[in-house]
């Protein structure tokens, strides 16, 4: 017996692995993480499979759900949203897990901000810009390192992707024009790969008012930077004056 932590990816069942549309579809006990698992992903689990939904549970009843399909010697598929290794708090289902003695593995999943991206069709990296994509949230009721707290990630001006973080965008948007300036390409992307999936561009300036307007309130991923622009220079990895190891310069 087993818990196998899959990842849902952001919710299009043809975002999921062949991994995971396998182990949903021969599943007999499945935890799933609330509303952010769509229906068209939990409609591949098998009729007779039985489903707990972890948004109503505590961390003790999700281990007592272990410890019966241990008792039953039968795999329990615990479905994370997206990747279960970012905002899954799988870490301390696995310490539960190492202290029973049950064997786990992880399958990793698509993650919302992936998706985001995909929605937008942009490179989340810019030459010259952006080389570096920083995930993380605002501090809400989960605080945040005081050092991690996002007038210093700003500092950086890399690509934000912020998970958890739209209730606070009133809030948010003035901080990060500070670093980013107020003309910053930012977006939010309201359910990913979802039929409702719903897409705000806007700036700093006006992200917030975009947003309020359009009345997204949760499960959106918000990016925020200037390689959002479609200008700015080129990669000089399909630059004809560029050699590498695998090409000669042309001329
Ligand atoms: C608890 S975190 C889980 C993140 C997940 N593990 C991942 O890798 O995408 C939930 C947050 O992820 C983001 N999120 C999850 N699914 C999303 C989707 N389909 N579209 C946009 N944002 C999503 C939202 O910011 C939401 O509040």
């Amino acid at each position: 017996m087993q818990v196998i932590f899959v990842g849902a990816g952001p919710g299009d069942p043809e975002l999921l692995t062949v991994r995971a549309a396998r182990l949903l579809q021969s599943c007999h006990c499945c935890i799933y993480a609330g509303s952010l698992i769509s229906p068209q992903v939990l409609a591949l689990l098998p009729a007779t499979a039985t489903r707990y939904d972890s948004a109503g549970m505590t961390l003790e009843q999700i281990v007592q759900v272990y410890r019966q399909a241990q008792a039953q010697d039968m795999d329990v598929v615990r479905l994370h949203s997206g990747d279960p290794s970012i905002y899954g708090a799988i870490r301390e289902q696995m310490r539960a897990l190492d202290a029973l003695g049950i064997a786990y593995q992880v399958v990793p999943g698509v993650s919302a901000f992936q998706a985001a991206a995909a929605a937008l069709r942009t490179e989340l990296t810019a030459p010259e810009t952006s080389q570096t994509v920083i995930l993380t949230r605002a501090a809400g009721r989960t605080p945040v390192p005081e050092e991690q707290a996002l007038e210093r990630l700003a500092a950086a001006r890399a690509t934000l992707c912020l998970f958890l973080s739209v209730q606070q965008l009133e809030a948010l948007a003035p901080t990060l024009a500070a670093e980013y300036g107020s003309d910053c390409p930012a977006a939010a992307v309201y359910r990913a790969s979802w039929p409702e999936e719903r897409i705000v561009r806007g700036t700093l300036g006006t992200i917030a008012a975009q947003v309020a307007a359009e009345g997204i309130g949760r499960t959106a991923l918000l990016v925020v930077g200037r390689a959002l622009d479609r200008g700015g220079p080129a990669s000089r990895l399909y630059d004809a004056g560029f050699s590498h190891g695998y090409r000669q310069a042309e001329g």
